[in-house]
């Protein structure tokens, strides 16, 4: 890195890294959607650390209203199945990929081709799962590089972070509390546990963009250590 915080004239060793972000939107009818409070803030802030560091960054997002950051390949979708057939087409060429995204655990089992028209007093929606793409990476893209998952909890943090890691075949999975104020969904800040399969690692409450380019350290260390 240069004095003036620039990128330096290029990274020791150059990595592709796919990064998914922000929330998706699963459409009910032409006008309506079920979505997520995922703001995008850390999966931009981490596309931009890792950019900034002097690496290729493929960024898949749902929609968001932040900017997309300088120096990256920018992918843009809508539903959980978009960022799925997205992540399968692309991971394939890739050295690290996190999954930051807040993916729809379920989508409407059919799409209203017409505006819903309001009649009886309830309504009952029927919802299908959509597939895991993080849980997807190892058993059907066959990915073998660096795979880091996130993990929004609002109890048992660790230990549900720590299934994440297993179930899902990642190397790393960023842990963060979102029942705590101030921190994760919405917000500039955030706290988070790295649970990796041996131990842990506290980083406390920082801005998003001062965390990002420390997850970017350890996220290198991590690669590195496995291709030695
Ligand atoms: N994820 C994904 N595809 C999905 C659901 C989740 O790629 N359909 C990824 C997220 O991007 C995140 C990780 O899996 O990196 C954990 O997401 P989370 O929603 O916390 O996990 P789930 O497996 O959906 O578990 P639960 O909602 O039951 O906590």
């Amino acid at each position: 890195m240069t004095s003036d915080g620039g990128p330096g004239p290029s990274a020791p060793h150059t990595v592709n890294i796919l990064v998914t972000a922000g929330p998706t939107r699963e459409p009910l009818d032409p006008v309506r959607f079920i979505s997520n409070r995922s703001s995008g803030k850390m999966g931009y802030e981490l596309a931009a650390a890792f950019a900034h560091a002097g690496h290729m960054v493929l960024l898949l997002s749902g929609p968001t209203a932040l900017d997309v950051p300088d120096g990256i390949d920018f992918l843009p979708v809508e539903t959980a199945a978009e960022m799925h057939a997205a992540v399968s087409h692309h991971i394939g060429s890739m050295d690290i990929a996190i999954f930051a995204a807040a993916v729809a655990d379920y989508t409407p089992a059919a799409i209203a081709p017409q505006k819903l028209k309001k009649s009886a007093d309830t309504l009952t929606l029927e919802l299908v799962k959509t597939s895991d793409i993080l849980g997807s990476a190892r058993t059907v893209f066959g990915f073998t590089g660096t795979l880091v998952g996130f993990a929004a909890e609002t109890e048992n943090l660790e230990a549900n972070a720590r299934g994440k890691l297993t179930r899902k075949g990642c190397d790393l999975v960023v842990a963060n509390d979102v029942s705590k104020p101030g921190i994760g969904f919405d917000s500039n800040h955030n706290e988070v546990l790295l649970v990796y399969p041996n131990h842990n690692e506290a980083l406390p409450l920082a801005s998003k963009h001062d965390l990002a380019h420390q997850l970017v350290q350890a996220i290198l260390e991590l690669h590195l250590s496995q291709r030695l």
